[in-house]
C-alpha cells in the first residue's frame, strides 16, 4: 500500500509580520507548504492579512502558498488568490452557498480547491462534495485565532472524511489545522490526515525548520495508507 508523504504547512500567522519575508525563508528549506490565514473580521472575529501581502510574498519564495479563507463571501474574494499564484484556495463552507460552483472556478483559475469545516460543522452534509474538492481542511480548533489546545474530539471528523476518501477512490488531501505539534500529530495522522498545519509549535521554536522535521517524522509515523 502506499502511503501518502505528509504535508507539513508552516502557518505565518504565528510569524513576525514585521519581518514576514524573512520568516518565510526560515521555514523554505523545510516546509512543503506555506499556510496563509486570511480574515476578515466578520466570518471571524479576528483581523490578519489579505491579497496584498499574498501577492507582495508570492515572488520571493518557491514554497506552494495554501490560502486558508476565513472570510464572507469568498465568492467574491477566493479567484483572487488564485490569480496570484496560489496553489490551494480553501474556503470555510459555512460562508458559502454554492461550493461546488466556487470548486470549479478556482479550478478554473489554476488553483487546487478546497473546503473547510469549523468546529461546530458536522461533516455528513458535505462528504458529497469531496469529489469537486482537492482538499478537505478539517479543523481541530475553532477557526479564528493561533496557539488553541487541540480538540481530539474533532478526529471523527478526519475518520469520515478518509473513509469517503477510500470509499470513493478520491484524489483528496485531508488536512488539519489548530494545536498540531509533537504530541497532537500522530493521533491526526493515524485518524487519516496527511496535511498538517502547524503554527506555534514551528515559529513558536527555537529552530523552526527542525520543529519541521520532527513533526513530518512524527506524521510519516502515523499516516496510514492508502
Ligand atoms: C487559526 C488558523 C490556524 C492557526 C493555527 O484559525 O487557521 O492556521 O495559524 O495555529 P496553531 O498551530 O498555533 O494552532
Ligand atoms: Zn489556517
Amino acid at each position: 500500500m502506499t502511503r501518502p508523504s505528509p504535508i507539513v504547512a508552516p502557518s505565518i500567522l504565528a510569524a513576525d509580520f514585521a519581518h514576514l519575508a524573512d520568516e518565510v525563508r526560515l521555514v523554505e528549506p523545510e516546509a512543503d507548504w506555506l499556510h496563509i490565514d486570511v480574515m476578515d473580521n466578520h466570518f471571524v472575529p479576528n483581523l490578519t492579512i489579505g491579497l496584498p501581502v499574498v501577492q507582495s510574498l508570492r515572488p520571493i519564495t518557491q514554497l506552494p502558498f495554501d490560502v486558508h479563507l476565513m472570510i464572507d463571501e469568498p465568492r467574491r474574494w477566493a479567484p483572487a488568490y488564485a490569480d496570484a499564484g496560489a496553489y490551494n484556495v480553501t474556503f470555510h463552507v459555512e460562508a458559502c452557498d454554492n461550493p461546488v460552483a466556487l470548486a470549479k472556478d478556482l479550478r478554473a483559475a489554476g488553483a487546487k480547491a478546497g473546503l473547510a469545516i469549523d468546529r461546530d460543522t458536522p461533516i455528513e452534509p458535505y462528504l458529497d462534495l469531496l469529489p469537486s474538492f482537492d482538499t478537505l481542511l478539517v479543523m481541530t480548533i475553532k477557526a479564528g485565532f493561533g496557539g488553541q489546545r487541540f480538540l481530539p474530539e474533532l478526529l471523527e471528523k478526519v475518520r469520515q472524511a478518509r473513509t469517503a476518501r477510500e470509499s470513493g477512490h478520491l484524489e483528496l488531501r485531508i488536512e488539519v489545522d489548530g494545536g498540531i505539534a509533537d504530541d497532537t500529530i500522530e493521533q491526526a495522522a493515524q485518524a487519516g490526515a496527511d496535511a498538517f498545519v502547524a503554527g506555534t509549535a514551528v515559529y513558536g521554536a527555537d529552530d523552526p525548520a527542525a520543529a519541521i522535521r520532527r513533526l513530518r517524522a512524527l506524521a510519516a509515523s502515523g499516516v496510514v495508507g492508502p
